[in-house]
């Protein structure tokens, strides 16, 4: 039987390139996901983390391997690398967004320690995609991702593609099971495949396929396809209710297993149209935003539970229905997680505006294959992105790309994403990446805005209170707008979170503030935007955007005063009186599910004097108040909060949470004027990944904790002159 070791643990790491006899006391003990460097959160070099660096592991055997064969998995290394077992070089390879695997039986010694070395190159090649010219993000380096070491029989299952047929008629799955057999005989074996559904604590057998018999030929590999027809009652995958099974494949020679592989997948069926995108044949509006893998200070390096945070802000914070992973495969936690909760996905291959040659090209097309491959079973994807984003039109190289795709997986549409509408169409959806400030009529059908907004109105949580509205307005304009177009299937802002970036874009201290969050995923007026689109049924939602200031604005006063909201009327109190009572403004955003309000006439006059008292807004639904926020008149710094995301971490020397903490006034908000040294300190088995002193601008910002290796109390404190400090407790286990 196959099993898999997590291989995450006890490296060794030297930021050097150093040969195999060099001491271990040269190298310093990691566990992965790991960054080559820890980095301030700005205001860095990308030539600070491009360099080469070595990873050592020492390891033995679990026990003797009786002919099993031993792989080592890879799921990503930024960005080239070669990997050594034993002082002999088992492969290289280069590209730092996909999966790779070595076969490593023929160098492993089975009774003595072995010793893996990595070798991992970390500056920009520009044979390697996304490299050749300039990149908007930066890449970072390290061992970024999970490594598993992997013992399977001679003969055993590479993978599993688990693919919903007719899903709303006669639901069935086909289901294309790999095998490879390194044996000297040839076989016949017996194939079962077990569909289970998970319902919480236990899981039921929903179908299975007995006896299917398989012949597999000698020192090859085949693909051995299954249907499972006539299902009973199958439970769809849907945003609100996102429900996986689980299909489990068995090869069994004779009465023995040889092999199981398990894959999650979910029933549905997604499908852009020229009026719409429908999941299981009912039309919705997307409305998304794009994600870049990097966090402050780690770069890519977050382990699972910050990746699967993403996905929650995405959906939850956010109320966003669908994400792009721009611009590459991104981490598989972060994808599962977009399974278990409902949120669609659209991931394209590593590039950016850039074409290689033709070894860049089949690069290229070698991480299309390794994404596809590797993502096919995720039920939250629902699109592939098969063009190098906004490069120039080849029709060699995009007619070959999208033959793969289709050909790897028919059962999504491809898009590819361009930024010139004249662009030739291969595809089956026109991605378009549209900088027109508005949203432009369609050219083709069907068509997906994939980026909007970004560059053209960077914005800091920090700006002046004009340009934090104007931000936030800008993507409620285009939103609104697309949604009211038939022809266009959704629209994807440019972007969810702040990303770091090089010195020829962004605001010169290596970010690009195009976020409607900050890099530590901490909220701008424009993420109220997309918030206040959540149903009130799943919660009322009402956010102010103002800093409720008498003079931040040019000639001073609030007016207009906008409110983010899903509520069907606010009231609006200064100090104890009653200033209105005011509906959404449909007259600007006639489509938006939840228009913005439009509060007028708070002028410089209106306010002045004794008038100018803390702010009171109250949601009211049925006429009945939801929710409400206050904002301070005195504007003073009254507080600081420290809040982690996470109580508990496991003890495994790489979980890590993030700790948020912002000076706010009376009532919670933040104050964005607020400018303070923050002094953090930690004690226990755990580690501050950050800067501290922090030098707070903007009222908000964030550093994590890392787990060590030892179960117990963890005690993060903050500081700051004037103020209460805060401490908060974090149990390790
Ligand atoms: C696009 C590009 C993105 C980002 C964005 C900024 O052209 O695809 O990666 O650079 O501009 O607005």
């Amino acid at each position: 039987m196959r099993q898999v070791i997590p291989f995450n643990d006890e490296w060794l790491f030297v930021a050097d390139d150093v040969n195999f006899r060099a001491s271990d006391t040269r190298f310093v003990p990691v566990t992965l996901p790991h960054s080559n460097r820890i980095l301030p959160h700005h205001n860095f070099d990308d030539a600070e983390y491009q360099f080469v660096s070595t990873y050592r592991k020492r390891f033995t055997l679990p026990e003797a391997l009786s002919g099993r064969r031993v792989y080592l998995d890879f799921d990503g290394a930024l960005s080239a690398c070669s990997v050594a077992v034993n002082g002999q070089v088992v492969g290289a390879h280069v590209g730092g967004y996909t999966p790779f695997s070595y076969e490593i039986t023929d160098r492993v010694h089975t009774l003595r320690e072995n010793v893996v070395q990595v070798r991992l190159d970390s500056t920009e090649h520009p044979e390697i995609p996304p490299f050749g010219y300039v990149v908007d993000y930066l890449t970072f380096g390290g061992l970024y991702r999970d490594v598993r070491l992997r013992i399977v029989e001679p003969i055993h299952i590479v993978d599993v593609f688990a693919r919903p047929l007719d899903v709303l008629t006669r639901p069935a799955l086909e289901v294309a099971v790999r095998l490879k057999n390194q044996s000297r005989q040839e076989r016949d074996l017996r194939l079962e495949l077990v569909l289970r559904e998970d319902q919480g604590d236990t899981e039921i057998v929903v179908a299975s396929s007995r006896y299917s018999t398989v012949y597999v030929p000698r020192g090859g590999g085949l693909v051995a396809t299954v249907h499972l027809d006539d299902l009973p009652a199958i439970k769809l995958w849907s945003l609100d209710d996102p429900v996986l099974y689980a299909l489990d494949a068995e090869l069994y020679d004779g009465d023995a297993l040889v092999d199981r592989q398990r894959v999650d997948f979910g029933f549905r069926e997604a499908v852009f149209r020229d009026d719409g995108f429908y999941l299981n044949g009912e039309r919705i509006k997307l409305i998304g935003l794009n994600r870049h893998q990097t966090y402050p200070y780690i770069g890519p390096a977050a382990p699972a539970r910050l990746q699967r945070k993403d996905a929650e802000i995405l959906k939850y914070e956010l109320g966003v229905n669908i994400a792009r992973t721009s611009h590459y495969p991104q981490s598989p936690h972060f994808l599962k997680r977009c399974d278990e909760i409902g949120l669609l996905v659209l991931e394209e291959l590593p590039g950016w505006q850039f074409v290689g040659d033709s070894d860049w090209q089949a690069l290229a097309l070698r991480d299309l294959e390794a994404m596809i491959l590797r993502d096919r079973n995720h039920p939250s994807i629902v699109l592939w992105g098969v063009r190098i984003n906004e490069s120039a039109d080849d029709e060699g190289f995009y007619s070959a790309t999208n033959r793969l795709a289709h050909q790897l997986d028919p059962s999504r549409q491809t898009g590819g994403i361009r930024n010139f509408l004249e662009s030739q169409f291969l595809e089956d959806v026109f991605t378009y990446n549209d900088f027109s400030n508005t949203v432009v009529e369609p050219i083709h059908t069907p068509h997906l805005i994939t980026e909007f907004n970004g560059h053209m109105f960077p914005t800091k949580t920090w700006d002046n209170e004009d340009r934090q509205i104007e931000h936030a307005l800008r993507h409620a304009r285009i939103q609104d707008k697309q949604f009211g177009m038939l022809n266009v299937t959704g629209a994807i802002g440019w972007c969810a979170f702040d990303y770091n970036t090089h010195r020829v874009f962004g605001s010169g201290d290596r970010i690009c503030y195009h976020g409607v969050m900050d890099i530590f995923r901490l909220p701008k007026f424009a993420a109220y935007v997309y918030e206040s689109q959540i149903p009130p049924s799943v919660r009322p939602v009402l956010q102010i955007a103002s800093l409720w200031t008498m003079g931040d604005r040019s000639e001073g006063g609030n007016d207009p005063l906008t409110v983010f909201s899903n509520c069907e009327a606010v009231e609006v109190y200064v100090g104890e009186e009653i200033y209105g009572r005011f509906q959404p403004d449909r007259e600007t955003y006639p489509h938006l599910p939840y228009a913005p309000f439009t509060i007028p006439g708070m002028t410089l006059l209106a306010l002045w004097g004794n008038h100018f008292q803390d702010l009171r807004v109250v949601g009211l639904i049925n006429e009945q108040p939801v929710i409400e926020q206050k904002i301070a008149a005195d504007g003073l710094p009254y507080m600081l909060t420290l809040d982690a995301d996470d109580d508990r971490l496991a003890a495994d020397g790489a979980d890590m949470t993030r700790i948020v903490f912002k000076i706010t006034d009376r009532f919670g908000n933040r104050l964005p004027y607020a400018i303070a040294v923050i002094d953090l300190d930690l004690d226990g088995p755990g580690e501050l990944i950050g800067e501290t002193p922090f030098p707070l601008v903007g009222g908000q910002a964030a550093i994590y904790v890392r787990a060590g290796h030892t179960p117990g109390q963890v005690t993060v404190r903050a500081s700051t002159p004037r103020l209460e400090s805060k401490v908060i407790t974090l149990r390790i286990r």
